[in-house]
């Protein structure tokens, strides 16, 4: 997404408007499901930052097109893949979001929730169709070239130890707490490694894998499409590693699949992804070793968040007059 002026004027864009575009829309829907945390009402939640969300990116300059978006598996409220969103005047841009990624954790006041967006250039991030979940692995680049979803996870754990120059039983591993990774944590576990169980929330045991001071080797498991495409440009950006292949958890999901002439069987790398100039965002709505929660102090609000793009992460606090809605 770089400035071309001369050559393509129409696609010309400042990539630090649309960071200031993509930070302002999840601090705002980090703000607004921040009134839900521990009101246990995930739609309620969803429903808000969406709302947050979807103003937000009205004002984004140019036509971006949400590419895949999050809710549809949940029957929760979304931002549509396919909606267009932005002033039109601009650049065109494409979008995978999840304005709340960990709709639980807010709504039961656990650690781990976001607000979650990224951008990318036009055509650059892969659409799943109809497919809803994937099997995923990430790691940090030193292991980027070794990791096959083929491979048995014991085999991963090799490979990726001697890519990291640690033993396996040096390794600490983020898969999700879910009945269908019942045998991959006992596995991993018998193979000697440390594993993390949360209970969901794999952006954040993604990004754990990729922010050095979180001290997480590896992810692996099955989680949604949108949030795997979302991992994918922040992988990209930091040149870790990512492979993912759809993983249907019902019939319908994996007929739909086939219907579409999609394959259950490749295995994307994480260029096919999310191939172009992108860069990822989060703000932090319920707490957690990666955001801390919206903060009120006097009339202001703190939202702290993250920005990964071209090889760099910032962590941000953005201190504003916005009110916390009551
Ligand atoms: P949402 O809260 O945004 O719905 O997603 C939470 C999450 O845990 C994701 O991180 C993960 O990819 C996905 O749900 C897994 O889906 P499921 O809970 O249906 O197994």
């Amino acid at each position: 997404m770089e400035c071309q002026s001369e050559v393509a004027p129409r696609t010309c864009v400042d990539i630090h408007v649309l960071e200031a575009v993509a930070l302002a829309a999840t601090r705002r829907a980090a703000v607004a499901s921040y009134a839900w945390v521990g009101r246990h009402d995930q739609k309620a939640a969803d429903a808000a930052a969406t709302t947050a969300m979807r103003q937000a990116l009205a004002d984004a300059p140019g036509r971006g097109t949400v590419v895949i978006g999050e809710g549809e598996k949940d029957d929760a409220p979304m931002l549509f893949n396919g909606e267009i969103v932005g002033t039109g005047h601009g650049p065109d841009f494409d979008i995978a979001v999840d304005p709340l990624e960990g709709t639980s954790f807010c709504a039961k006041d656990l650690p781990g929730a976001l607000a979650t967006i990224a951008f990318a250039e036009p055509g650059t991030l892969w659409s799943p169709g109809p497919g809803f979940y994937m099997d995923k692995i990430v790691v940090p680049p030193q292991a980027k070239d070794v990791i096959d979803l083929d491979d048995p996870p014991e085999r991963t754990l090799l490979k990726v130890a001697t890519a990291l120059g640690k033993q396996i039983s040096e390794l600490r591993v983020v898969i999700m707490d879910k009945p269908r990774h019942q045998d991959l944590i006992a596995r991993v576990v018998r193979a000697g490694a440390a594993v993390q169980t949360p209970a969901g929330g794999d952006v954040g045991g993604s990004l754990a894998v990729l922010l050095p001071t979180l001290d997480v080797d590896l992810l692996l498991g099955v989680g949604g499409t949108p949030e795997g495409v979302m991992t994918a440009t922040a992988v990209r950006a930091l040149g870790g590693g990512m492979l993912g292949r759809l993983a249907p958890q019902r019939a319908e999901e994996a007929d739909a699949i086939r219907a579409a002439g999609m394959s259950l069987d490749r295995i994307y790398t994480c260029d096919e992804l999310a191939g172009g100039d992108g860069f990822f965002v989060a703000s932090g709505v319920s707490g957690g070793p990666i955001l801390g929660r919206p903060r009120l102090s006097d009339d202001r609000t703190i939202v702290e968040s993250l920005l990964i793009s071209q090889g760099q992460v910032r962590h941000l606090t953005q201190t504003t007059f916005e009110k916390i809605p009551g």
